[in-house]
């Protein structure tokens, strides 16, 4: 029995979604604790590719239980669109849970979102426009509408007051159409009827599930750079990926999770707007690019390529207490003749080794560079660590020694069958 934490040590787009499928055989249910129809989680099973946003990345595996945990942010019409596409494409949905108290997002979210974007111009963060902020905004302010509350009569009210109330806010700020309660209402009751046999008390589901002995996987969207608290705010999203969201966002206790396993990509990406020490704005930054098809799963946005950065990645071993990392996309690397890894920062010609608070400092410090000599042979089929060439080998065990946590698997490709184990986790 065993409740394990899957974070992104970066800023997202790690590979989580490989490895929660990867893990999902061995696990009886994988839960989303944060964030929504934000998250691009790519899953590669034969020649089959899916883009999963909000449905947890279990789903392929037909016994494993998914849950969308009390901490996420639930947009029933991203969740339908997703819901029925894998069912047309075979794939059972019956495992299926949604927790009461996960909080919805309205057309109102998305286009409160869209606007304060276009608003900030210049300053603009780069959100996926998904309503992500605006919806935790209610939940924090306490006017949020739940899934629960979908399924009651008393939604009329609840809902009349919060289109009213948006309605006010959107026609003086932004001077847009008023939006229609009616529309909202019948096309939300709708969904409430197919949902009310997923909805559940996610919270007493978990507690339960780990009580009797079950395997757990807490699937992080996002990275730890996009935490409210712990990233490059105000360039982050509106939850917590880190470790520490898991327990309030699936309401499993600090000293119920048992490991904490960061998935860290072998260089460096982002997408959208904010510092990034070791970017490669350059025809070495597109050759990672277009090697690892770095383009948003979500938004298609081309992503931020760089170094990998370790200051990052310490920062993560830090704040999730990371136990274990899975080294992804090492592939991608292949065919340099040198590889570069940052391993401190240079401010003020001062060498540090901690990650900035302040974002002005990120922006002002020079990446310390370590160059190592690259591989030129192909590593997608590598089944074994001694399988590697000895360059990619260094590599590998100079980001073990940096951080002190030992890389459990690497990964050298998308599919399940290409990832190296080093430790197991279950
Ligand atoms: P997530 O958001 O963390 O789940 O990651 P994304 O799915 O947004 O982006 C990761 C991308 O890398 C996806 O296209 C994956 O199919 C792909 N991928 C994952 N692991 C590997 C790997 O080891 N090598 C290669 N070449 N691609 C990988
Ligand atoms: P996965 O789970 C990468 C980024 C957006 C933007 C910022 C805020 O696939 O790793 P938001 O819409 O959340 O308010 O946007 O966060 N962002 C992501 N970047 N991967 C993600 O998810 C992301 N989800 C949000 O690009 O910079
Ligand atoms: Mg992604």
């Amino acid at each position: 029995m065993s409740v394990v934490v899957i974070v992104g040590a970066q800023w997202g787009d790690e590979g989580k979604g490989k490895f929660i499928d990867y893990l999902a055989s061995q696990a009886d249910v994988v839960v989303r604790g944060q964030g929504g129809n934000n998250a691009g989680h790519t899953v590669v099973v034969g020649d089959q590719k899916y883009a999963l946003h909000l449905i947890p990345s279990g789903i392929l595996y037909g016994a494993t239980v998914n849950v969308l945990g009390n901490g996420i942010v639930f947009d029933p019409a991203g969740f339908f669109a997703e819901y029925d596409a894998l069912q047309a494409k075979g794939i059972a949905l019956d495992n299926l849970k949604i927790s009461r108290r996960a909080h919805v997002v309205f057309p109102y979210h998305r286009e409160l979102d869209a606007r304060a974007e276009a608003a900030k111009g210049e300053h603009k963060i780069g959100t996926t426009k998904k309503g992500i902020g605006p919806c935790y905004m209610d939940k924090v302010e306490r006017s949020g509408i739940r899934v629960g509350d979908l399924l009651k009569p008393s939604f009329a009210e609840k809902l009349r007051l919060q289109v009213d109330h948006k309605n006010q806010i959107m026609t003086a700020l932004y001077g847009v159409a008023p939006f229609d309660y009616q529309a909202i209402y019948e096309a939300y009751s709708a969904y409430a009827e197919r949902l009310r046999p997923m909805v559940c008390d996610s919270v007493a589901y978990l507690n339960d599930a780990r009580e009797s002995g079950k395997n757990i996987l807490l699937e992080g969207a996002q990275g730890t750079l996009l935490d409210i608290d712990l990233g490059t705010y105000p360039f982050v999203t509106s939850s917590h990926p880190t470790s520490g969201g898991f327990t309030i966002g699936t309401g499993l206790a600090p000293n119920r999770i048992d490991q904490v396993l960061g998935i860290t990509k072998a260089y460096t990406t982002r997408v959208g707007a904010g510092p990034f020490v070791s970017e490669l704005d350059n025809p070495i930054g597109d050759r990672i690019r277009q090697q690892g098809n770095e383009f948003g799963v979500t938004t298609g946005r081309p992503r931020r390529c760089g170094w990998l950065d370790l200051v990052i990645v310490r920062h993560a071993v830090r704040v999730n207490g990371l136990t274990a990392i899975a080294l992804s996309l090492l592939d991608v690397l292949t065919g340099f003749d040198r590889v570069k890894v940052c391993c401190a920062y240079r401010l003020d010609g001062v060498e540090t080794l901690d990650f900035p608070a302040d974002l002005d400092d990120l922006a002002a410090c020079q990446p310390v560079y370590r160059e190592f000599d690259g591989w030129h042979e192909d590593i997608t089929a590598c089944t074994s660590y001694a399988q590697l060439p000895d360059n990619a080998k260094r590599y590998v065990d100079y980001v073990e020694q940096f951080l002190g946590v030992p890389v459990a698997f690497v990964s050298v490709g998308p599919k399940r069958s290409q990832t190296i184990i080093r430790q197991k986790i279950f």
